[in-house]
């Protein structure tokens, strides 16, 4: 097995995957892979896939682990060729997101003979769930996220890079993050007990404040590398 970085970030709807991946990424080199930002890219660009998965999303349950693990596997692949991944090192958010995808993903991995090193797990009470999706607002353009609370924008609901109004996430209504959370409990815990069971877990306390979210991933991750 080659010995490379590749961590996974687990968490409720709203525990901050988005908020820390990109920090993550940048601090270890990884390429960041969000199964999320890619499904709603090919939304935007009505494309095959994201008129497919638009159905799933709408309504907050997963998309087809068949779709998603195909389009994985393409990017991984494209990546290695293209050597835009540092020494293949990857950071994946929200993929795998049950055993069913976790099965196949680590089948890919084998067959590159790359294995998970961690999993982030960020751990958030549902009730903040609630607090944190119903305040967020995104930047429809460069996908900036802000809460209206803790990380709001510096002019009334204006991007601060691209100065377009912010809009709300169509699964962020309340009965969405509701199917949501259901969804994460029912499929995604189990794939958590998963890796607890291989010591692979990382388990992060939350409801910090941001940085001291990506403080703690960071140390954790550092841990599992020696
Ligand atoms: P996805 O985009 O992955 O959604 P999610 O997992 O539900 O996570 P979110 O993006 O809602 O939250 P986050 O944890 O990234 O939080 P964020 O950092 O934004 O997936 C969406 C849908 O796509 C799925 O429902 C499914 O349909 C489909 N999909 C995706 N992956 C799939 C897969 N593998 N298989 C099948 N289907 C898939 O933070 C939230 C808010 O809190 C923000 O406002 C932020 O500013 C704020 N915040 C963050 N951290 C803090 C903090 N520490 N303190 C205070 N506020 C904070």
């Amino acid at each position: 097995m080659k010995n490379n970085l590749i961590c996974v970030l687990i968490g409720a709807p709203g525990a901050g995957k988005g908020t820390q991946a990109k920090n993550v990424a940048n601090h270890f080199k990884c390429k960041l892979i969000s199964t999320g930002d890619i499904l709603r890219e090919n939304v935007e660009n009505k494309t095959v896939l994201g008129l497919e998965a638009k159905k799933y999303i709408d309504n907050g349950n997963l998309a087809p682990a068949q779709i998603v693990v195909s389009m994985i596997k393409n990017v991984i692949k494209s990546s290695i060729e293209k050597k835009d991944a540092s020494d293949n090192n990857f950071l994946f958010d929200g993929f795998p997101r049950d055993l069913e995808q976790n099965k196949l993903f680590e089948q890919i991995l084998a067959q590159l003979n790359l294995s998970i090193k961690a999993v982030i797990y960020i751990n958030i009470e549902d009730d903040v769930v609630y607090e944190r999706l119903t305040n967020r607002r995104v930047c429809p353009k460069c996908n900036r996220v802000y809460h209206l609370k803790f990380n709001p924008p510096k002019f009334d609901n204006l991007c601060d890079d691209c100065k377009v109004a912010l809009i709300t996430r169509e699964d962020d209504k309340i009965d969405v993050i509701k199917k949501r959370l259901e969804v994460y409990k029912q499929l995604t815990e189990p794939l958590i007990e998963y890796y607890r069971k291989k010591n692979k877990v990382i388990e992060i306390n939350g409801n910090k404040d941001a940085e001291e979210v990506l403080k703690d991933i960071i140390s954790g991750i550092n841990c599992a590398k020696q």
